[in-house]
């Protein structure tokens, strides 16, 4: 964890609103996934945050790449993956993904029936499945309700596997990935256990991916133990896909102080909102908050609990509420923690607002992101 002396140093160098990242959290996310999934094949879901920086660094310590988009697959390449190091993953790929994922040898998972015939000649294959399961985490993160728009209905798994093989494909396994967020693991034991049902149907398989989703305090042993149970039902190779977990703990957004405001609330006025990080408004999500001032005594007698809010001009645009912190003034910094996977990777230019810098530190800084411009914003445009 970076010190509150390297954060402000952070900001004072490279302005605000900064996305920062520490290497040494980044790795020690990996070692516990790799303590706790032994003998399993990783592949980082890159939606987390593609910065190619962190992408070379998981491609370095032997990790592969979930891709939903050619974008993802350029990525991939452009850091040296190879087929066999690549997920094409996605309920709607477009014919430019299934010719990029063949060209690379690349595994397809395949989210409906449909897919049969769409695959390139001899594909190799996983079939994602819907376990119908309403699981803990906010609906807009759950992905695998039976309402959902992902996987196919676990009575329909049998089927696909066998016209994937009868058209020439290499059905491999199976895959399933219930959302994101997920904090407790018996929804990922309930999950594994409906797979498990298909056993007598399908037979034994080469693969079962079980996906990501493990929130950053998930029981990731007790994740690891059903997958690996499952995976032993199936006499499969076990693999996942975890996002969030390797790359959540080890960022900030630093965002720095622009007013104060009291109506019915007090706000926090800051210089980063739903722009910069949009998972609070687009799924409540908590961000824990550090604030960066000096907490004299004096301060901390002096505290309040303030909503902060962006610039945006959106109601909703609030990035955590009621938080109790010291009184701070204009230009004062503080820090979203937690902030590392779906942050940058989901900020925007609503507003003409230039995307954040983002920095790592590995000992020394390197700025792994440039700050957008307004020229950037506007280059493509006439
Ligand atoms: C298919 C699939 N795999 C893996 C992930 C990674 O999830 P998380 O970042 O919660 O680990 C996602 C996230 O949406 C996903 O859709």
């Amino acid at each position: 964890m970076l010190t509150d002396a390297q954060l402000l140093a952070a900001a004072a160098r490279f302005g605000t609103p900064l996305y920062v990242y520490d290497a040494a959290e980044l790795d020690a996310a990996l070692a516990r996934v790799r303590t706790a999934f032994t003998d399993t094949r990783l592949f980082y879901a890159m939606k987390a945050n593609p910065n190619l920086t962190l992408l070379a660094r998981m491609r370095a310590a032997g990790v592969g790449f979930e891709c939903v988009s050619a974008g993802e697959l350029a990525r991939a390449v452009k850091v040296g993956a190879g087929g066999s190091d690549i997920l094409v993953n996605g309920p709607a790929k477009s014919d430019e993904e299934y010719a990029e994922g063949a060209r690379l040898g690349a595994t397809f998972i395949v989210d409906r029936a449909e897919e049969v015939g769409l695959l390139p000649p001899r594909s190799r294959v996983l079939v994602r499945v819907n376990p119908a399961l309403e699981v803990s985490t906010h609906d807009h993160l759950a992905t695998g309700a039976g309402g959902s728009k992902f996987g196919v209905p676990l009575g329909g798994v049998p089927a696909v596997l066998n016209a994937l093989r009868a058209a020439g494909h290499d059905g491999r396994g199976l895959h399933v990935h219930i959302g994101s967020a997920i904090r407790d693991a018996t929804d990922f034991a309930a999950a594994f256990a409906r797979l498990s049902e298909l056993r007598p149907a399908v037979g034994e398989l080469e693969v079962l991916d079980v996906g990501g989703g493990w929130s950053l305090d998930a029981d990731l042993d007790g994740i690891a133990d059903q997958a690996r149970r499952a995976a032993q039902v199936f006499g499969a190779q076990l693999w996942a896909e975890p996002g969030r977990y390797l790359v959540a703990g080890a960022g900030v957004l630093l965002s720095q102080v622009v007013g104060l405001k009291a109506t019915a609330h007090e706000f926090v006025l800051l210089d980063a909102g739903m722009t910069e990080l949009i998972r609070p408004m687009l799924y409540g999500a908590v961000h824990p908050v550090l604030p960066l001032w000096p907490r004299s005594e004096a301060a901390l007698h002096n505290t309040g609990t303030y909503d902060l809010a962006g610039p945006a001009c959106e109601s909703g645009d609030v990035l955590a509420r009621e938080v109790p912190l010291p009184r701070p003034q204009r230009g004062d910094v503080l820090a979203l923690l937690e902030a590392g996977a779906y942050g940058a990777a989901m900020s925007s230019n609503y507003l003409t607002r230039p995307r954040p810098a983002e920095v790592l530190w590995d000992g020394e800084w390197r700025v792994i992101r440039q700050r957008e411009s307004v020229e950037t914003i506007w280059a493509a445009e006439t």
